[in-house]
């Protein structure tokens, strides 16, 4: 019998509680899966980072520890850690945030706004151009931005990737390095930012590189805050440098109250619900990890501890 600790707050609890039993009991495992346990016993951690456990070190026994979340810049920095950590890769995660990026995406290149808030009745029949006449950057070609560069493209946005490492991706010119960002964000009238969260990547959007955008592009950041220089961002768009920012990730969330992005007329807030991990699914490739642990292959959406994602 294995002992699986949740780690995460009663709101996860009562949320994935249910699934999870069911989605470990589908695997074929005979588990308790307990909110309190001896450290000693315990075979998994499942983990958000709404958890208060912040030292792993008595958790000798322990095979993995199973994030909820995609991104894992809170954990994974932990030297107490020692244990393989996986991350979220939900494709109810990545569905919602398809649509996340679609709806917003089209929002921006079909000009919407001006069409749903318009006090002055103005009669402006200016046709936006095609998609196919609207690139975008993707900065960011894993599990999310891949998901997204094919629903995107599918509508005919022309969409150039941007990764740590080359990728060749049939019909999507991919780019990496630091020329390859000059070069993406040089071509983007928007660009969206699915990029995880380590010393490398922070403040990927800077006065420097924003000023290679072309005047007006639209920025989506469903990534997390840390990508963006938030005095940088707000200087380009006072000057019109960015045309418009759609944040759902901020440096410190929930985003506060006197934060220059809550009042500014070309900033849209989204309260990080891009993409939520949904309980059925993720516990399904929570249990397929716990499987794979006990059957000794290897686990799936590993950490890279020295990458940090
Ligand atoms: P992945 O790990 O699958 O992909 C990360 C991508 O970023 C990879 O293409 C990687 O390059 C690239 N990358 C990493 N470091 C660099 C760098 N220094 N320079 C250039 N590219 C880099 O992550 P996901 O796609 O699953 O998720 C991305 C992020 O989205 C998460 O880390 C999280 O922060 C955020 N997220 C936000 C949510 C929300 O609701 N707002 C929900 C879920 C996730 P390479 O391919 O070469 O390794
Ligand atoms: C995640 C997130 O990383 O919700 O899963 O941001």
């Amino acid at each position: 019998m294995l002992t699986v600790l949740f780690a995460a707050s009663d709101a996860n609890w009562a949320e994935y509680a249910t699934p999870l039993r069911h989605a470990i009991s589908d695997a074929g495992l005979t588990a308790t899966l307990t909110r309190e346990a001896d450290p000693a016993a315990v075979d998994y951690i499942i983990y958000a980072p709404s958890s208060p456990l912040q030292d792993f070190a008595p958790f000798t026994r322990c095979k993995a520890v199973l994030s909820l979340w995609a991104g894992v810049e809170r954990i994974v920095g932990n030297a107490t850690l020692t244990q393989p950590l996986c991350r979220m890769v939900d494709p109810g995660l990545t569905e919602g945030m398809v649509e996340w990026v679609v709806g917003h995406t089209l929002r921006h290149h079909l000009g919407m706004d001006r069409h749903i808030v318009n006090p002055s009745r103005i009669w402006d029949p200016t046709c936006p151009p095609l998609a196919r006449e609207r690139p975008v950057a993707m900065l960011g070609m894993g599990e999310l931005g891949r998901a997204c560069t094919r629903a995107l493209t599918a509508l005919n946005f022309p969409v150039t990737g941007w990764s740590r490492t080359p990728k060749d991706i049939p019909g999507i010119p991919c780019l990496h390095g630091e020329d390859g960002l000059e070069q993406a964000l040089r071509g983007a009238q928007i660009v969206v930012t699915l990029l995880p969260k380590t010393p490398e990547t922070e403040n990927t959007l800077n006065a420097r590189t924003l000023s290679f955008l072309p005047k007006g592009a639209v920025i989506l950041n469903p990534g997390r805050g840390a990508l963006i220089d938030d005095d940088a961002l707000l200087a380009a768009l006072d000057s019109g440098q960015v045309g418009h920012a759609t944040l759902d990730v901020f440096r410190v969330e929930p985003l506060p109250q006197d934060h220059p992005f809550w009042s500014h007329p070309r900033v849209t807030v989204t309260p990080h619900i891009a993409a939520d991990t949904r309980a059925p699914s993720a516990s399904r490739v929570i249990a397929e990890n716990i499987r794979r642990g006990e059957a000794g292959t290897p686990f799936l959406n590993l950490v890279d501890r020295r990458r940090g994602y």
